[in-house]
């Protein structure tokens, strides 16, 4: 019966591991590395869910100025859709993104 029990420890031990490994590693692969300060809802988002989350804010900001009639495209903002860096007009354009959310 001990023996039992020390094996069960063992795997409890493994299983901690194995899952605390699994989540930090996804954690990390989604974390933001632009939008990390400020109030932005992107950088809420951010916050809350990492880039998943922020992409998909992202897609909602765009997708409520096209209803208000103002045309949005990722990469107008984002040099590149795997790190997302900006463009030179990005932070002056998301101005305008988050003001044409407000017409909705
Ligand atoms: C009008 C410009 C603009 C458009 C259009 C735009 N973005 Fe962004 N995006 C930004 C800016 C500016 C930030 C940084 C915000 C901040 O610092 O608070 C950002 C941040 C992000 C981030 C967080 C990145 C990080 O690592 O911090 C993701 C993800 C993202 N955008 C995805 C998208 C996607 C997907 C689209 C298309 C649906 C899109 N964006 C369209 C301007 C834009």
């Amino acid at each position: 019966m001990p023996r039992f029990a020390a094996q069960l420890s063992v795997a409890a031990v493994a299983a901690l591991l194995f899952l605390s490994i699994g989540t930090a590693g996804a954690a990390d692969e989604g974390k933001c590395t632009i939008a990390t300060k400020g109030d932005s809802p992107t950088a809420r988002a951010c916050a809350k869910g990492g880039r998943a989350e922020a992409k998909k804010v992202m897609k909602d900001m765009v997708k409520q100025a096209k209803v208000g009639g103002q045309k949005f495209t990722c990469d107008g903002c984002h040099k590149d859709l795997d790190n997302y860096e900006l463009t030179k007009t990005a932070n002056d354009d998301f101005k305008k993104l988050e003001a044409a959310q407000k017409t909705k």
